[in-house]
């Protein structure tokens, strides 16, 4: 018997402009994941945490994306995975993600690493299909290629990793349920001409500062036109937090993912503490419970143990 073990980042995806295009992977939270071949040719799922997520492989996220997987490579075996998710189930933060990137990081290995990233982001999607009903890559990418990535397409996938500099993200996860295919049902399906342009010169902007590491562009691209105006009514005090993030230094950000999560970026740590503490001002004056997370943005993605 093969036995491998993983740790799987949380990532954010969207970044303001880039709705459903562009994310990036931070070094913590994580799940932890084992995974190891039996005989029988099945996927079993252990959940170690008590988040109570499904067993039955058809209706976990890691358990359909295997399936797949194992399919593919007419594998003669099965696989057994115990999940650690320490990434709160419905956080914005990518937790289904981590899930479906860690399994088939991991069983990729079992199978002498015989799918490219690539592939092993087209699978993940199938995850990401099963949680929120759309095959969307923004999570699944960063959290196999780590940093930033592009998601050029998704039919045919092609995905561009991105140069970028130094950067930290504070993440403040309220602890309310916003679900993503609901955050999604309430978007526009049309966007006026003009509100288009302003957001793709936001996005292209935003790439290119990434990749110069001009931090006041980067600054100035963080505006959504788009999908924030419309979602931000989900999370309680987010025009709050955000003003204050600002005050306190940050380049920007906004809602991360669907929500609740919202994250901020900053150039440097201190300035990202400092934004920690603005935001848990604001959330300590509510009734409403939250953690807060500071993390390097991580240039790798699921990490073999
Ligand atoms: N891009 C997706 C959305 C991410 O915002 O709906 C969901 O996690």
């Amino acid at each position: 018997m093969q036995e491998v073990s993983v740790l799987a980042p949380a990532t954010v995806s969207n970044v303001v402009c880039g709705f459903d295009c562009l994310g990036f992977a931070l070094e913590k939270p994580f799940d932890e994941m084992t995974v190891r071949n039996i005989s029988e040719r099945t996927v079993r799922i252990i959940n170690r945490d008590n988040f109570g997520l499904p067993t039955d492989p058809a209706n976990n996220v890691a358990g359909v994306v295997l399936t797949a997987m194992l399919a593919e490579a007419e594998a003669d075996f099965g696989v057994e995975v115990e999940i650690t998710k320490h990434i709160k189930p419905g956080s914005g933060i990518g937790s289904s993600s981590a899930s479906s990137c860690g399994a088939v990081v991991a069983v990729n290995r079992l199978l002498d690493d015989r799918f490219s990233k690539l592939e092993l982001v087209e699978f993940a999607m199938e995850g990401e299909k099963l949680a929120s009903g759309a095959r969307h890559a923004d999570n699944v990418a960063p959290c196999i290629y780590g940093g930033f990535t592009l998601v050029r397409s998704t039919d045919p996938l092609d995905i561009v990793p991105l140069d970028f500099p130094t950067l930290f993200a504070t993440v403040i996860h309220p602890q309310i349920e916003i679900k993503t295919a609901e955050a999604r049902a309430i978007l526009p399906s049309d966007v006026p001409l003009k509100t288009a342009i302003r957001q793709w010169g936001n996005l292209g902007s935003l790439v290119a500062a990434l990749a110069q590491g001009d931090y006041s562009l980067i600054s100035r691209s963080m505006k959504d036109f788009i999908v924030e105006p419309v979602r931000k009514s989900l999370i309680p005090k987010f025009d709050e937090v955000k003003a204050a993030s600002i005050a306190a230094g940050a380049l920007g950000g906004g809602i991360s993912g669907s929500g609740p999560s919202i994250f901020m970026l900053s150039q440097t740590q201190i300035t990202a503490e400092a934004v920690e503490t603005a935001m848990r001002k604001i959330y300590s004056k509510t009734q409403i419970e939250f953690n807060t997370y500071v993390s390097k943005i991580s240039p790798g993605g699921v990490r073999f143990l």
